[in-house]
C-alpha cells in the first residue's frame, strides 16, 4: 500500500512491505504532466516492482518531447505539432537535436550542410547493389545503418563529436532510405523531402504539393518520447553500443506491425476488407478475442483521446488525395466512423493513431507500401538520435537491466 505524503517542498510516498519495513519513497515532480515515485532504493529492501511492458513506469527524464494523452496533444521541445505542420524537416532536426527551430539564417546553412553531408559511401552502394531485391526494404536500411558505421576514427567521447555523428547518420538517411527500394538512382538535391522524393520517384515527379506533405509526414513521425523503438534505443546505447547499432535495433523495433509497421499493415487491411459492405464483419471480428484480428491503425498506449497526428494526417490524406481518388480512403473514412461509434471502442478509449491514415497518404503519393515504414524510419531517427544525445548528457543513465518474477524450477 503506498500514500503521497506532502513535506513542505519534498513529497514521497511511502510503501509498506510486507516483511514490516517502510520505505519513503522521493516523489520526483514533472514540468508537464503526471509526477513519479523513485523506486530505486526499493530493491535494496528486498523488493522489486513488476511492470510487464512498462505500462506505469518511467525510464528515464527527458527534455525532448511531450504528450499530453488525456487531451490528445504532442509537443516537440515546447511547440505544438500543429505549428510545426509548415516547417521544412530541416528545422525539425533542428528543433530536436539543437533545442530552438533555426533562424532563417540558421536555417539555409543547416540545409546546405545536411546535404553536403548526405552522400552514401561507395562500398555501400555496390553492397546493395548485390543485396536479394527481395529482402523487406526496412531489414535492407537496417543493414545500411550497420554499413555506415566508419571501420575506424569514430570518436564519440564529447558531446561535440556526438552532434556530428548524429548529424552525418541524419543527412545519409534521405538517400538511404530510398536506396532501400531502388538501389540505382540515389540523387542528392538541395532538401531532405526532395532527396528522399527525387531518389524514389524521380526529380520530375517532385511539386510543391508532394514535396510539403512529405515534409509534414516526416514531422509528424519525428519522435514520439519513451516508445517502443526509442527505448529500444536507448536501451542499446546504454551499453556503450554505438548510435549505428542503436538505430539499427530501433529500427527492428519500429519494423513490428503493433508499432510502425501497422502503416503498412492498415493499407493490408482496408485493401482486405475490399468493400464497405464488408466493414461490420471486420468490426465484429477485431472484437472477438479469440480472432488474432485487430483494427490496425488503432488504439494507443498514451492517448486516450484522438491522435493529434492521426488528425493532421487525415487532412494531409485528403489533401493529396485531390490529386488522385481512391476508393480505399472511402472504406478508411467509414471503418474510422463506425469504430468511434462502436461501444467496444468507445469503452476502450481506441482511437485512430498516426499509422491510420498515413498508408492512405503516402500510398496516394506514389510511395510503394513495403516502404511505409522505412520513411518513418526515415523520421524518427532524428528522434532516436536526440534520445541518444540525451542519454549520454544524463547524470542517472546507467546500463538498462530490468529484474524478473522468476516461476521456473
Ligand atoms: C505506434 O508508443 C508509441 O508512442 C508508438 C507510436 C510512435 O509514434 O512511436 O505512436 C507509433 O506504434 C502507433 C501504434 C500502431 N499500432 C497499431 O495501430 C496496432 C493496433 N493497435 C494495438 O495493437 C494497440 O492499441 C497498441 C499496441 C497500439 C497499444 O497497446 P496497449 O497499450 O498495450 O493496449 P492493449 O493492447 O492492452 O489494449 C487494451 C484493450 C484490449 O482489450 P481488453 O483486453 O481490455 O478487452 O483494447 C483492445 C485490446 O484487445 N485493443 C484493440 C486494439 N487496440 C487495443 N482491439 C482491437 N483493435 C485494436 N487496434
Amino acid at each position: 500500500m503506498s500514500e503521497s505524503i506532502s513535506q513542505g517542498k519534498a513529497e514521497t510516498a511511502t510503501i509498506v512491505l510486507p516483511n514490516g519495513k517502510s520505505c519513503q519513497l522521493p516523489v520526483l515532480s514533472s514540468n508537464r504532466g503526471v509526477p513519479v515515485i523513485d523506486i530505486r532504493q526499493l530493491g535494496r529492501n528486498g523488493y522489486y516492482t513488476h511492470d510487464p511492458g512498462f505500462k506505469s513506469t518511467s525510464s528515464c527524464q527527458s527534455d525532448i518531447t511531450y504528450i499530453d494523452g488525456v487531451k490528445g496533444k504532442l509537443y516537440y521541445r515546447g511547440h505544438s505539432i500543429e505549428s510545426l505542420a509548415n516547417q521544412p524537416f530541416e528545422s525539425i532536426i533542428h528543433l530536436l537535436l539543437l533545442g530552438s527551430l533555426p533562424s532563417d539564417q540558421q536555417k539555409a546553412g543547416f540545409t546546405k550542410q545536411l546535404k553536403l553531408q548526405a552522400d552514401l559511401p561507395a562500398q555501400l552502394l555496390k553492397t546493395f547493389k548485390q543485396l536479394d531485391p527481395n529482402i523487406h526494404p526496412m531489414d535492407k536500411l537496417q543493414i545500411g545503418l550497420h554499413l555506415l558505421k566508419p571501420n575506424s576514427g569514430l570518436k564519440l567521447d564529447t558531446h561535440e563529436q556526438r552532434l556530428q555523428v548524429a548529424f552525418d547518420i541524419i543527412a545519409k538517411m534521405p538517400l538511404l532510405a530510398a536506396l532501400c527500394h531502388n538501389p540505382s538512382a540515389p540523387t542528392n538535391l538541395d532538401t531532405y523531402a526532395e532527396r528522399f522524393l527525387g531518389s524514389l520517384l524521380g526529380s520530375n515527379a517532385i511539386n510543391s504539393v508532394r514535396q510539403s506533405a512529405f515534409d509534414c509526414i516526416l514531422m509528424l513521425h519525428a519522435d514520439h518520447e519513451q516508445n517502443a523503438s526509442t527505448s529500444t534505443v536507448r536501451m542499446v546505447a546504454s551499453t556503450g553500443a554505438c548510435p549505428y547499432s542503436a538505430c539499427a535495433a530501433g529500427i527492428a523495433a519500429l519494423s513490428g506491425p503493433k508499432h510502425g509497421g501497422a502503416n503498412e499493415a492498415c493499407l493490408k487491411m482496408l485493401n482486405t476488407i475490399g468493400s464497405t459492405s464488408n466493414i461490420p464483419d471486420y468490426i465484429d471480428r477485431v472484437k472477438d478475442h479469440q480472432d488474432p484480428a485487430l483494427l490496425m491503425g488503432f488504439g494507443h498506449r498514451v492517448y486516450k483521446n484522438y491522435d493529434p497526428r492521426a488528425a493532421v494526417m487525415k487532412s494531409l490524406c485528403h489533401q493529396v488525395m485531390k490529386q488522385a481518388s481512391d476508393p480505399l480512403l472511402e472504406i478508411g473514412q467509414q471503418l474510422e466512423a463506425a469504430a468511434l461509434e462502436d461501444d467496444y471502442f468507445i469503452q476502450r478509449k481506441l482511437f485512430p493513431n498516426v499509422d491510420y491514415y498515413s498508408g492512405l497518404t503516402l500510398s496516394a503519393m506514389g510511395i510503394p507500401t513495403q516502404l511505409f515504414t522505412v520513411i518513418f524510419a526515415l523520421a524518427r531517427t532524428t528522434g532516436w538520435l536526440a534520445h541518444w544525445l540525451e542519454l549520454h548528457q544524463d547524470p542517472d543513465a546507467v546500463i538498462s537491466r530490468p529484474r524478473q518474477r522468476y516461476m521456473g524450477k
